[in-house]
Formats: C-alpha cells, sequence, structure tokens
C-alpha cells in the first residue's frame, strides 16, 4: 500500500495500489479544486510528485513533466512518494473572512418559536395508552399538533418523560410540535445553510432570542466531481452516493465545527433550513437530477421536502427536522427563492432587479407583486477558481485594484500583507481599471505594449509561456492572463445575457428600473461601479445599485426564524414565473455580445 507524504502538511496518507491521487487527497480531506472534474483537461489539479511516476502527464508541457509535475486527477498511486500542493491550489476547509455578519442580520427576533408546559398522567393498568399517543393528546388539548416522530426520537421521548415525572416543555413552531425539552430552561438552536456549488455558507442561530451565534463558510467538497452543476448531475447519475456523501459531509463536518466552537450540543438542534440551486437540493435529498439536465427540464419536486436529520447521517441535530425551501422550475432553486423572502421582493412595488451572483447567477425582476426569475451558468470565475492566480477572498488575496494617472497600481489585500493571488472581486477591479487605461480593448485583449503610454503599466505587461500577462504583484508572481481575462468575459456574458433576456421577457427598459441589487458572497466586497464598467450588469445610476452579500443564506435565516417568511417563501414559489434562457433563439446573439466590454 503506497505511502504518500503530502506538503505543506507534512502529513503521511495512505491508499490501495492504483487509487487515484486525487481520491486518496480526498479522503483525508486534503481539498483541491477539479474544476473539469477530473477528466484531466483543466490542468489546475497540478502537483508535485518526487519520486516523478511515469503516469499522470497528460496534457502537460514537456518541462513540466519532466519537473515532476502530475495531474492528481490522473494519478494512479503505485509508490510511496512526496506531493507537495501549491499553496494557490490548496482550498481552505473553512473561512470566515470575508463573510459580513450584517448581510444575514435580520430584525425577526424571537420569530414563532415558544415553550408550552405539559404535565402527563402517568400510565398505570388502567391507563394503558403509548407514551407518543400520551404526548400527543396531551399537546392537542393544548391546540398543538404533532407529527410522529423517528424510532430513535420516541425511544428519546420514553426516557424524557420517565425521567421527569411525565413533565417537559414542548417547543412549538407556532401550534407545531417541534421537540420536547426537559432542560432546565435549555435554549433550542437551528442551523441555515446555503448549499452552493463552490461554497457552502453555515449559520447558527438561537431559535428564541433571533441571536447569531456563529457563521462559517467552507468548500463544498463535491468539487472533486467538477465545477459546475452539470457535471455533479451527471456523477450523481453515474453512481449517486460519492457525489451525494460529500455534499452531506461537507455540512456535517461545517456543523459539527461549529458546535465545538460554540459549545454547543446536539441535544439542542432542532432546525436545519438548506437553500441552494435545484441541483444541489435534489442531490441533497438522494433524488436524481438527471431530468433538470434534458429537455424540457423538469424537476422531480419542486416543494419543500422535510425530512429527519437522520436520513442525512448529520449528528449535529438530534431532534426535530430539516427542511429544503422550494423551487421554483428546474433552474430557479431554493436559493432564488431564499433571496425573494430576504429582500421581500413579492411586496416591492417599485421595478428592482436583484442578483445573486456565484458559481450560477440568478436573476429575478420584482414589480408590483410580479416575480420573474432566471438563471445562468456563470462558472466559478466569480469565486476565483479556474482564474490562473485564483483564490478566494483569504488573507492575501488582492480584492480591489486603482491605477493612478501616471500608472502608479494601488492594491487592496485581505489581511493588508503581501498579494498571494487574487479573488472574484479583485478581478473585476483589476480588469475593469485594465480596460480604463488601455491595456485591454473592448475585445478583451491585452493589447501590444507599444500601444500604452504609460511606462509604468508597460512594465507590467510580460508574457508567460507566450502568454501575454499583466503583473499586479510587483514580483510578477500575481498576475491577470490573456486567458483569465476570456473566462471572466465567458463569466459575465452568462449573467448579463440573462439580465437582458428577463429584461426583454418582461418589457422592462433599462431606464425604467429603480433599483439594482447585487447579492451573493462575491457581492458582498464588489464595487458597483467596476461591475458596470466590466458590463456585468447595466449602466445606470450608481445610487440605485445596492450590494447585499448572501442574500439567499439570509432568506434561509428568516424561515428558520419565522412561520410567517415560511408563507413567503411558499407563495414565492407558487407565485414565481420563470424565463428559461436555453429555449430562446436569440440567446447565442446576445451571449455573443454581452461578452464584449
Ligand atoms: S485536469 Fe485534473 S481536475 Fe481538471
Amino acid at each position: 500500500m503506497p505511502r504518500i507524504r503530502v506538503h505543506p502538511f507534512d502529513s503521511v496518507i495512505t491508499a490501495a495500489e492504483g487509487t487515484l491521487l486525487r481520491d486518496a487527497l480526498h479522503t483525508a480531506g486534503i481539498l483541491l479544486d477539479y474544476p473539469c472534474g477530473g477528466k484531466g483537461r483543466c490542468r489546475q489539479c497540478r502537483v508535485h510528485v518526487d519520486p516523478a511516476p511515469a503516469a499522470g502527464k497528460g496534457g502537460l508541457k514537456e518541462t513540466e513533466a519532466s519537473d515532476g509535475v502530475r495531474l492528481a486527477c490522473q494519478l494512479p498511486l503505485t509508490e510511496d512518494c512526496t506531493v507537495t500542493i501549491p499553496e494557490s491550489r490548496l482550498s481552505r476547509k473553512s473561512w470566515t473572512q470575508g463573510l459580513r455578519d450584517e448581510d444575514i442580520s435580520t430584525s425577526i427576533g424571537s420569530g414563532t418559536m415558544r415553550r408550552v408546559e405539559i404535565q402527563l398522567s402517568p400510565p398505570s393498568l388502567e391507563d394503558q395508552r403509548a407514551d407518543w399517543e400520551r404526548l400527543s393528546e396531551g399537546l392537542a388539548r393544548h391546540g398543538i399538533s404533532a407529527a410522529r416522530p423517528d424510532s430513535l426520537s420516541l425511544e428519546r421521548l420514553s426516557r424524557i418523560l420517565r425521567g421527569n415525572e411525565w413533565r417537559a416543555e414542548a417547543l412549538c413552531e407556532e401550534n407545531d410540535f417541534l421537540w420536547l425539552d426537559a432542560s432546565e430552561r435549555g435554549r433550542c438552536y437551528g442551523f441555515a445553510v446555503d448549499l452552493g456549488t463552490t461554497t457552502v455558507d453555515i449559520a447558527l442561530f438561537d431559535l428564541e432570542s433571533g441571536e447569531r451565534l456563529a457563521r462559517k463558510a467552507f468548500l463544498n467538497g463535491q468539487v472533486a466531481f467538477g465545477a459546475d452543476v452539470i457535471s455533479r448531475a451527471q456523477s450523481f447519475h453515474e453512481d449517486r452516493d460519492p457525489v451525494r456523501a460529500a455534499a452531506l459531509r461537507t455540512i456535517l463536518e461545517g456543523a459539527c465545527e461549529i458546535l465545538s466552537e460554540t459549545g454547543i450540543s446536539a441535544a439542542h438542534i432542532v432546525k436545519t433550513v438548506v437553500v441552494g440551486n435545484p441541483i444541489m437540493i435534489h442531490i441533497l435529498n438522494g433524488i436524481d437530477p438527471y431530468q433538470l439536465t434534458h429537455v424540457p427540464y423538469i424537476p422531480v419536486t419542486a416543494g419543500f421536502l422535510r425530512s429527519s436529520p437522520r436520513d442525512f447521517g448529520w449528528t449535529f441535530q438530534e431532534n426535530g427536522y430539516v427542511e429544503t425551501l422550494p423551487l421554483v422550475s428546474a433552474y430557479g432553486g431554493a436559493d432564488t427563492i431564499g433571496m425573494i423572502v430576504a429582500l421581500d421582493l413579492e411586496k416591492e412595488r417599485r421595478t428592482t432587479l436583484s442578483i445573486d451572483i456565484g458559481t450560477n447567477g440568478e436573476i429575478v425582476l420584482a414589480r408590483q407583486g410580479e416575480l420573474v426569475a432566471t438563471s445562468t451558468a456563470a462558472g466559478p470565475a466569480f469565486e476565483g477558481a479556474q482564474i490562473s492566480c485564483g483564490m478566494r477572498a483569504l488573507e492575501g488575496a488582492i480584492y480591489d485594484a486603482t491605477i493612478s494617472d501616471n500608472g502608479e497600481l494601488w492594491l487592496q489585500v485581505v489581511g493588508d500583507t503581501a498579494p498571494k493571488g487574487i479573488c472574484g472581486t479583485g478581478l473585476i477591479a483589476g480588469i475593469a481599471q485594465l480596460l480604463e487605461r488601455g491595456v485591454v480593448d473592448a475585445t478583451g485583449r491585452i493589447v501590444d505594449s507599444a500601444e500604452v503610454p504609460l511606462p509604468a503599466l508597460r512594465a507590467r505587461m510580460l508574457s508567460r509561456g507566450g502568454e501575454s500577462v499583466f503583473a499586479l504583484s510587483d514580483d510578477g508572481s500575481v498576475f491577470i492572463s490573456q486567458n483569465d481575462i476570456r473566462k471572466l468575459q465567458l463569466a459575465k456574458g452568462a449573467v448579463r445575457t440573462g439580465i437582458e433576456t428577463l429584461l426583454e421577457a418582461t418589457g422592462t427598459s433599462k431606464d425604467r428600473l429603480d433599483s439594482l441589487r447585487l447579492a451573493g458572497n462575491f457581492g458582498a466586497g464588489l464595487d458597483a461601479r467596476a461591475a458596470m464598467r466590466i458590463g456585468l450588469i447595466p449602466e445606470m445610476d450608481l445610487g440605485k445599485v445596492q450590494v447585499v452579500g448572501n442574500a439567499a443564506l439570509r432568506g434561509a435565516v428568516m424561515v428558520l426564524l419565522s412561520r410567517e417568511c415560511w408563507r413567503k417563501a411558499e407563495s414565492a414559489a407558487r407565485h414565481a414565473r420563470f424565463v428559461e434562457l436555453g429555449g430562446k433563439p436569440e440567446f447565442q446573439e446576445r451571449f455573443m455580445e454581452s461578452m464584449m466590454f
């Protein structure tokens, strides 16, 4: 069995002979991005292997291969070796940087959770009602209805009732029974989860006070199965268990990490609400999303789905239920519903365009109770993936850039350290500045340096392996390449095409837009001016543009805390109309136009 020493962790892992290095790393919890789903096409999973094996070279340059570089997704392990993973390729397991708590704060407060004292008469030879039926009847006397819990909860119920002389407090959401709490005024808590294609954002709340206790983001372990939802759907269709398990495990590990940091016990977690795109929601619930990806694109189910945490193997929650929000359509997801709830779009009187930007772009036009949505596949470039020096918005990430009139470059770096890479907002800001200063033209081409008047900028225009790049860091190690610009053009072209199509489908001219909201964890640090300059959003008065953070997660939080918001989600799913982009004949032409700057 080969032993592999992994740097920079200096850890040793073992794997059965023939196991792909990718799978061995994944099993050991070492996450890299695998943008092409491990098909050997993107070469983004390059690592250094010593001694250099004969396999795993597919598509690499001769010089790289002879230096011991190999593709983790293509390398079967046959002997002991040392693997070095470049820092920039490593995905951190969790992070809090860049998450703004105010983005998910809500004024809902204590919501609709309440406690009701229950005193039951103990059983006897004359009164032989079973425990659950005895409790249900006791609850009914208080006007509380209760659905039968699973067998493990029933066993716990027996212990609670007998251990507390048949007295307990019933935790209820309005008149629905959630769970019995026999502890000394124990608290009850819940998780809100945004299950993104790339990032999983998890927040823990006190369900009675509405207080936020923790929030963390995690890389979705499903990245090993491809960067986009279509590859995930295909992988699930071929072999469902590993793909579903990766998402379940990401949430399980994330929630457990939060519980251990806050010292809260799984016994006090009674509710989890999850949002995500339709493919993520199907996979999470163990439903094959195959038909979502084939004409005529129909979800298996679009409603709320409620399960026991045990159905998911989620040991971080001992009681209550897990619920996923409804879908609008095959591509309008629970995340879109979350955004509609968070921004109260159904009540919006003005004409408002809301855009949630991530690996997918969800777009909703709201106007006097009308809700029209669409969704577009932007790819992971906005999250810093598939970009030469791309990284998440962690320490060392360039998140903003300005070029002065004399060509001096000013960078804003997370943590105020030396730059290590560039995140999505940095990429947009950087390219917007390069457009302003004539380094990049309207077609997205990095021009010939002779065409750039400022010597300070010319000095940063370099060539890497025959490709034009613009150096951001003074030592040239962090740069924007021609290929990065092309990837951004594809991503922003997809979002802009969605916007234009939606405006046309609703007969809305850009001038009639009263406001535009930019949502998403990406959106939190986005400069609206730069977004306009690259053409991601239409030109409009900057005062009308608002950056609102992760609205999908905020919607999940609101449903977690309030039955009123649950009803809003239900109403939004019934009323929202979806515009399918793929079916529009003019899509391709508009997409080509939207890629231009
Ligand atoms: S080449 Fe390995 S993930 Fe794409």
